[in-house]
């Protein structure tokens, strides 16, 4: 009769929400066969970018670096570091002493307002200058001309170490004319214009250089560069004679892969969502940076909120009812991310960040919540490894090795907050790479003491040159 209708009506419904609830999950889980397949269509990319003829068909720009030797503890003297390209800007101050494994280091970090990243370009670069003179009244330095690096954390086009041309902006910033200007003169002239302090600018690298730099001070396998933060990159050393854009053929050039932009000529159209699509549609570069934004922190939460919208909307989550707030770009950060995933978070408590933005939800609500948090960040933690596995395989081929041992320095917020993360990637490197051993390594003090190295270097350089 009616009521047995009724009873199988509400049996396919469930059946069909169920149906429908596996199917988009399933749509993030990438089994390590896809996975292998990404690491080959990255290494393919990889050499395509290193080749002269057809290089602006792959979408690794691999960019040389001018970076081709690690510290060797020679370096020595007092030194600014600057990091600009996350959330923040950072000033330091970088003490090396010569044959001591020991840096000090003072550090002051200075917000960046809105209006200054989407601003001018100038004006970006006197906020940065007068951040400066604040920082060497702050330690009395300023009366001392030091010598500077600067990690600048975007993709330039190197003809030296101490000059960049950048060719497009990532990660939400977006000054306007510095595109396809060298930033190292502008940080100049923005210094020349106050005119209230004198500093030498050495060097300027990408945010990989300076963490593989500082990690390979302490550690002689080191040399890989990865960030896993606000977004994602990598650097390795390559060989030299396999960089086609540059002349000589001995020894080693570190390359920054920017790998955050893998897949924009659409090789991973078939591993994106339409939860993807939905992200990117959204950004500020729509069509850019894709492995990014299925990795980097700036999208992560952004991509859960989509799929939570998508489930309500299919009546799968939030009894069918997303709260206005959960149609707002932005309203769930990456760490909340981190903190629903970490086993010490009760479900009470991912009930209160949940209730906090407006949602009333229930037990079950809370457990699929975590379920999309962990498909999402398993994703893009697999994704990385995928990535590390190319490099590792790229490194032991160039040289000829059937095993090969190297050390990955590893910096960003993702990386380290996430509680799930670091392992993951670490797993997926070793399956995909199975004739590498890879150790993973956070980076201590980051960028800016890898910076000083080099900036220590090239000074030594310099004043060689100069006797
Ligand atoms: C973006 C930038 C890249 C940087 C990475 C991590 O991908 O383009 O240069 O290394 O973010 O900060």
């Amino acid at each position: 009769g009616k009521g047995a209708a009724l009873v199988t009506a509400v049996a396919r419904r469930l059946a069909r929400q169920r149906h429908d609830l596996d199917e988009i999950l399933a749509s993030f889980d990438l089994g390590p066969e896809k996975l292998a397949d990404v690491a080959r269509r990255l290494r393919a990319a990889i050499d395509q970018g290193l080749r002269m003829e057809n290089r602006g068909q792959s979408s690794l720009k691999m960019l040389p670096t001018f970076v081709r030797s690690k510290p060797d503890g020679e370096e020595h003297g007092d030194f600014l570091a600057l990091d600009l390209g996350g959330s923040n800007f950072r000033v330091m101050l970088v003490q090396v002493q010569r044959g001591r494994r020991r840096v000090n280091l003072h550090n002051q970090v200075y917000p960046l307002p809105q209006d200054v990243i989407l601003g001018v370009g100038e004006h970006l670069f006197d906020h940065i200058a007068g951040c400066i003179a604040d920082f060497l009244e702050n330690t009395g330095m300023i009366n001392h001309r030091l010598p500077l690096g600067f990690t600048f954390s975007f993709p330039c086009h190197h003809q030296g170490l101490d000059q960049g041309i950048l060719l497009n902006w990532t990660k939400g910033f977006g000054a306007k004319d510095c595109e396809g200007k060298d930033i190292v003169t502008m940080l100049r002239e923005a210094i020349e214009r106050r005119n209230d302090y004198e500093v030498d600018v050495f060097a300027m690298v990408n945010d990989t250089v300076g963490t593989m730099m500082a990690c390979s001070y302490d550690d002689p396998h080191c040399e890989i560069g990865l960030i896993i933060g606000t977004g994602t990159n990598a650097c390795y050393m390559e060989e030299l004679q396999n960089v086609e854009c540059l002349p000589g053929d001995k020894g080693r050039m570190c390359m920054n892969t920017e790998w955050g932009a893998f897949g924009d000529d659409g090789c991973l159209n078939d591993i994106r969502t339409n939860f993807d699509k939905l992200v990117d549609a959204a950004s500020f570069n729509p069509g850019l940076q894709c492995f990014e934004k299925m990795i980097g922190g700036l999208y992560l939460g952004e991509l859960v909120r989509v799929v939570l919208l998508g489930l309500a909307q299919r009546g799968l989550i939030f009894r069918g009812r997303p709260s206005q707030r959960l149609f707002t770009k932005g309203i769930f950060p990456t760490h909340f991310v981190s903190q629903i995933e970490s086993d010490s978070m009760a479900l009470l408590q991912i009930r209160s960040i949940l209730r906090g933005l407006g949602l009333d939800v229930t037990c079950d609500d809370s457990l699929l919540v975590r379920r999309v948090c962990a498909a999402v960040t398993t994703r893009a933690a697999r994704l990385c490894g995928a990535g590390v596995a190319a490099l590792v395989e790229q490194m032991r081929e160039n040289r000829g090795l059937d095993h090969l041992q190297v050390t990955v320095g590893v910096d960003g917020s993702l990386y380290q907050l996430h509680p799930k993360f670091a392992q993951k990637v670490t797993e997926m490197t070793a399956r995909l790479a199975p004739r590498c051993s890879v150790s993973f390594r956070l980076s201590e003090g980051g960028s800016g003491k890898g910076v000083a190295f080099i900036t220590a270097a090239a000074c030594r350089v310099r004043e060689a040159g100069m006797h």
